[in-house]
Formats: C-alpha cells, sequence, structure tokens
C-alpha cells in the first residue's frame, strides 16, 4: 500500500534508493571469502570444477553476463552465460566438471527452472544459484546456494535484485579465485575493502539523480536509443536499454562499442540519443574514438564518465561524472544512473511504471 512508499512515489524508486541497504545486508557477516558462504560442501564442489555455465532470464541474464568477464579475468575460469530458454531446448556438449549457476530474483522462473533441471539431466550435478527468496523452488534444487538480500522486489523492472545479484557473483569469483590460487591475501583484503565500502558508494551515485533528471527531461521526447558499453560495462549498457524499453516504451537497444561501425551507426541521427558506459578502464581510449563517430554523424552523446576521465560536456556531449573510481565493481555502481534513467524518462512519459504493460514480475509458466 501507499503507507510502505514512504517519500517515494512509486515501488521501483523505493528500490532504487533501497541499494546501499541492499547491498550492506547481502554482504552482512562475509568477514572473508571463504567457499563455505555458498554452502556445505562447496569446498570440494569448486576443487572439481573447471568451467562454469551460468543460466538465467532478463535482468538476471544481465548480471550473469557482467560476472562471466570477473570469472575469466580474477578466476580466471572459462564461463559459458545463456539465456535459459535457449539452452533448455538446444543440444548442447555437457561437462560434469562444470559448475551450473543459476541465476533468479524470484527462484520461480519456469525456464530458469527448467534449464536448471535439463543440466542435471545431461548429468552435471554442482549446481549452485543466486537467488533473492531462500524457500523458493530454485534454492531447493539447487546444491549450493547465495541468498541475496534485496528484501522482497515489487517493481516489474528489476533494480536491486540486480545489484545483489552482482555482489554475490563476486563473491563467488572470488571464492573460486581463492581455491584456484589465484587470489593473494593482499588482493581479498582489498576486494573486501572495495565491497564493504559499496553502500557508501552507492549514496554518492544516487546523489547525481537531479543530473539524471536533467538527461531524462530530453529522452522522453525520443522515440529511440542506443546505449555502448566495452567488456563489463557491455552488460551495463544492455541493461540500461532493457530497463528504458521496459517502462518507457521507447525502442532502445545497446552494443558493445566496438560493434558500432558494424550495423547501429546507419541509424544515429539527432533524434537517436546514445548513451556511453565510459568508465575509466583499459578500453577507455578505444571508447573515445567510438563517440566521435556518432558526434560525427550529429549523434547525442550521455556519457556516464568516470571520476578521473577528462571527458568534459560540450556541443552535443552531456557528461555525468561517477563520483570515484570503482575498479572491478564498477559495474555495480554504473547501472544505477541508468536505472534513475529510466525511471524518470517513463515518469515524464506518464507510464505506469511499476506495472508496465503486458510484462510480469515472475514468468512461472512457460
Ligand atoms: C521477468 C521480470 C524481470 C526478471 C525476469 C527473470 O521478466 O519482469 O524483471 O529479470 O523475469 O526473473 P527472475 O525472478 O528469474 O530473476
Amino acid at each position: 500500500g501507499a503507507a510502505e512508499l514512504g517519500p517515494y512515489r512509486h515501488y521501483m524508486q523505493k528500490e532504487i534508493f533501497e541499494q546501499p541497504r541492499a547491498i550492506g545486508d547481502t554482504l552482512e557477516g562475509v568477514n572473508g571469502v571463504t567457499p563455505e558462504l555458498f554452502g556445505d560442501g562447496a569446498y570440494g564442489i569448486f576443487k572439481q570444477i573447471d568451467r562454469v555455465l551460468i543460466l538465467a532470464c532478463g535482468t538476471s541474464y544481465y548480471s550473469g553476463c557482467a560476472a562471466k568477464y570477473w570469472l575469466e579475468e580474477i578466476a580466471q575460469i572459462p564461463t559459458q552465460v545463456e539465456v535459459a530458454s535457449e539452452y533448455r531446448y538446444r543440444t548442447s556438449v555437457p561437462d560434469p566438471k562444470t559448475l551450473v549457476v543459476t541465476i533468479s530474483q524470484s527462484g520461480e522462473t519456469a525456464d530458469t527452472l527448467a534449464a536448471l533441471r535439463h543440466a542435471q539431466g545431461l548429468g552435471m550435478a554442482h549446481t549452485l544459484t543466486i537467488c533473492n527468496v531462500a524457500t523458493s523452488a530454485m534454492v531447493r534444487e539447487c546444491r549450493l546456494a547465495y541468498i541475496t538480500r534485496a528484501g522482497v522486489e515489487i517493481g516489474v523492472a528489476s533494480t536491486k535484485a540486480f545489484t545483489t545479484q552482482l555482489a554475490g557473483l563476486f563473491l563467488l569469483t572470488l571464492a573460486l579465485a581463492q581455491v584456484r590460487g589465484r587470489l593473494s591475501d593482499e588482493q581479498e583484503a582489498a576486494h573486501l575493502k572495495a565491497m564493504r565500502h559499496l553502500p557508501v558508494a552507492l549514496q554518492a551515485v544516487l546523489a547525481l539523480e537531479p543530473q539524471v533528471i536533467s538527461w531524462a527531461e530530453d529522452f522522453a521526447r525520443m522515440d529511440n536509443a542506443l546505449f555502448l558499453g566495452r567488456g563489463l560495462h557491455y552488460p551495463i549498457a544492455l541493461e540500461g536499454a532493457l530497463k528504458l524499453k521496459e517502462i518507457s516504451y521507447i525502442h532502445a537497444e545497446a552494443y558493445p562499442a566496438g560493434e558500432l561501425k558494424h550495423g547501429p551507426l546507419a541509424l544515429v541521427t539527432s533524434a537517436m540519443p546514445v548513451v556511453t558506459v565510459a568508465p575509466n578502464d583499459a578500453l577507455l581510449e578505444k571508447l573515445k574514438s567510438n563517440m566521435q563517430e556518432v558526434r560525427a554523424r550529429g549523434g547525442v552523446l550521455y556519457v556516464l564518465a568516470d571520476a578521473d576521465t577528462r571527458i568534459g560536456s560540450s556541443d552535443g556531449i552531456h557528461v555525468i561524472r561517477m563520483p570515484e573510481h570503482y575498479g572491478a565493481l564498477s559495474p555495480i555502481l554504473h547501472v544505477v544512473p541508468l536505472q534513475l534513467l529510466a525511471y524518470h524518462t517513463a515518469l515524464a512519459r506518464g507510464t505506469d511504471v511499476d506495472k508496465p504493460r503486458n510484462l510480469a514480475k515472475s514468468v512461472t509458466v512457460e
């Protein structure tokens, strides 16, 4: 009811602003990296596996896409991410030494459960879920679990479930890295410190809301939008586009920035805003040249820039600067302004933010 909304107009807005608390709760009691955070016997299972297969749908699928970058870079374990509804129906090559990871807010999504059972049927018994509902079918049916503490999520467009999934997946990455001898004590301490800082860091990002509102005023008048990212932030671009299309009904798609020249550049005009997720990582220089390509075609850029990049606002380039540089945890922070952008754009267009047309919170039938 309205009372639970407190000062917020919609559940989605409330849930976006709950993220510092949700992440804090999800990481509460994590005093060190150990496989047993995922359940009894996790060490033995992590020792036996030599690859990861992630299965999920929707926003949960995008958190898996981001985790692949962490798992391959930090834990150096080969990782595949697949949409559950595709995996369950195709012929694939099973490997019993796989850790099958399902990701689900509800733990009841029909396709994700069916994909899990399909993998089990193919002889893959090492299963783990990152899930927000401890009593769900997914948690019951997986051997190991990490329960995110987002709390009840009511808005159909998932927000706090996504960022808490990323927190759980980062912990999984660290635990696998440790078991594989790829995490020094110093690295573990540095990662834990960065994770503990997340609630404060998120609070500072939420304070960017007024700047995001001014972007949303522009977006509310558009019919299309393009989101670009590279590496770890390509899945964040995908999630930003998904949020916008789900609740504002603006056609939005995301591309890895290097693919711009292979198609979407043909669509760029002044009527097609281009959102660029631009953290200061190794690919920044390349991303800058992608942005030049957009400007050269009259495209207007909306850049989410890192604290220590020198990209400034100029004609056709709108910059929102992130308060800090976040390193590996950067996706958890960069998605927040994109959630706010979708929310405020939808608000300006007068759509039903919490209950977008044709969509359900949890798809428990196929
Ligand atoms: C629906 C919801 C999405 C969600 C997806 C997967 O499409 O509208 O917000 O990401 O299902 O749900 P799950 O509960 O498995 O994460």
